[in-house]
């Protein structure tokens, strides 16, 4: 589905003193496709706002990101990097789903804010995207919903870091995201975990988000984070 398909929806995002007015697809689930899910397992979560984006877009709406460079991994429809772009961020939205990409950018420019958007499958990034970093901050929400995923992500965050580089994700208390965490620590990163309220529809989630925020060890190296 493309954003200017007319079944297309429109949705109000909370983000601290801002509303994001959006535009996407009615359901995720309507955009199964069985071929794709054959080849990849991959489902279409980028279609919807998930309440841990709505934690995350709370999170970056309260800081100034004046001059900092952001990318947002799994960013669906980029909300969180759309929040930084209104904080003064030079601000990257990923996902490895393209039609994401082409709403995240539709989005953006409908809301009048300067965004940039790649396709990035976290297990084989693009130079496009490595060369960009080391970023200042990376921020993702809900991305730690398979065990794949963590395995992934330990092995791309460290190489989009340097060593003052924070890492921030928004997760509804997956199980999967447990292995993550433990690993990072194990690693060296320093962690802290913010459990938020969730603003607005709540899910069978609950009502609490967890926000990990991480920076890496001394003597950060790339060295990628083992599950
Ligand atoms: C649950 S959705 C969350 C979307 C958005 N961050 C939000 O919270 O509203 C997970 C996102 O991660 C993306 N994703 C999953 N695996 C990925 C991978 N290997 N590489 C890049 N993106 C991936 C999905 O396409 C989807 O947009």
């Amino acid at each position: 589905m493309q954003p200017d398909d007319p079944r297309t929806i429109w949705e109000d995002v909370p983000a601290g003193d801002l509303i994001l007015r959006i535009r996407r697809p009615p359901s995720a689930e309507d955009l199964i496709d069985e071929q794709e899910f054959a080849h990849d397992e991959r489902l279409p979560y980028w279609a919807e706002v998930w309440p841990s984006a709505r934690v995350l877009c709370g999170v970056l709406a309260r800081m100034d990101l004046a001059g900092c460079s952001v990318i947002e991994l799994g960013a669906g429809i980029g909300t969180g990097a759309m929040v930084a772009a209104t904080r003064g961020a030079t601000a990257l939205a990923t996902d490895w789903y393209p039609e994401a990409v082409g709403f995240a950018r539709w989005n953006a420019r409908n809301l009048g804010l300067h965004m940039d958007a790649e396709v990035m499958d976290w297990r084989d990034p693009p130079p496009a995207v490595l060369d960009r970093a080391p970023f200042d901050l990376i921020v993702g929400a809900d991305i730690l919903y398979e065990g794949r995923n963590g395995v992934a992500l330990g092995a791309l965050i460290p190489a989009l870091c340097g060593p003052a580089t924070r890492v921030i994700i928004a997760d509804p208390r997956r199980p999967d995201a447990r292995p993550f965490v433990d690993a990072m620590q194990r690693a060296g990163w320093t962690h802290r975990r913010d459990d938020l309220p969730v603003p607005g529809r709540i899910d069978e989630t609950g009502p609490i988000v967890h926000v990990h925020s991480f920076t890496p060890p001394p003597g950060h190296h790339h060295k990628p984070v083992v599950i």
